[in-house]
């Protein structure tokens, strides 16, 4: 059985306040015990999050981190620095990060090979833009990104590697890529995956689907068979939508 998750992407929101009350509704709220629920603040309030969620099922996760594991790299955060306060699983290649900040496919792996030398889990998105779509280039863009910015890993490293479907024009525009729309590319991931490693590295893998999930959609996708959970922006910012979401597995 594949892990379900739903992790919870805050990006740059939520000051230590905002962050401490957020925290506060959500360990009111009952964890199903079958999902694996993460939220991921802002560096700044990691410590803090982790410190307040330490006897709690839902884990504190970062959003992003450097490639290198120490040195003279202005505002930066390292892998060694997150795991010092807790934190052992880093989200990497997320669509704002590779538009923003130019990070591409080759830096994408390198920030991979150190999460992994530094124990840590990695959630690795990936996602075509709306052009590529439409130019029915979609599962190019989506193996591309995954053979040079992941599959230079071995095998035993899979069990550190969640993947994140992430279309990017359906993010944060209410636009969501439909039930079947992400199922197609979810499937299609895997079969890489068996091809390149193992069907059974495949089938063990979780692919979380994200854009525009909420409450009223959650169910749908989630129900779809290669889709294993979520990783959710928006709607993560609410403590009840985004519970209506981790309850969104049938
Ligand atoms: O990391 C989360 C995704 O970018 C989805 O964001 O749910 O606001 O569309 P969204």
């Amino acid at each position: 059985m594949r892990k379900k998750i739903v992790a919870g992407n805050w990006k740059m929101n939520n000051d230590l306040s905002q962050t401490q009350d957020l925290l506060a509704s959500l360990k009111t709220q009952v964890i199903p015990e079958d999902v694996s629920v993460m939220v991921g603040p802002s560096f700044t309030n990691l410590y803090q999050a982790f410190q307040s969620l330490k006897d709690h099922p839902i884990e504190v996760i970062a959003q992003n981190m450097h490639q290198s594991s120490e040195g003279a790299y202005t505002g930066e955060v390292s892998a060694p620095m997150l795991r010092s306060v807790g934190i052992t699983t880093v989200i990497l290649g997320h669509s704002e990060r590779r538009a923003y900040f130019n990070e591409n496919d080759a830096l994408l792996a390198e920030k991979v090979n150190t999460a992994l030398d530094n124990d840590m889990k990695v959630i690795f998105c990936f996602g075509e833009e709306l052009d590529e779509r439409k130019a029915n280039n979609h599962f190019n863009i989506v193996k591309s990104q995954l053979e040079k910015g992941l599959f230079h890993i071995s095998k035993e490293h899979w069990s550190n590697i969640v993947l994140a479907y992430e279309p990017v024009w359906a993010i944060g525009t209410g636009e969501t890529a439909s039930p079947e729309q992400a199922q197609e590319m979810h499937s299609f991931v895997r079969k890489t995956i068996a091809s390149e490693y193992t069907s059974q590295i495949a089938e063990n893998v979780s692919i979380l689907y994200g854009g525009s999930v909420k409450p009223n959609n959650a169910a749908e996708i989630f129900g779809k068979e290669d889709v294993d959970g979520g990783l959710i922006g928006g709607a993560a910012l609410d403590a009840q939508s985004f519970m209506a979401i981790v309850n969104g597995f049938g």
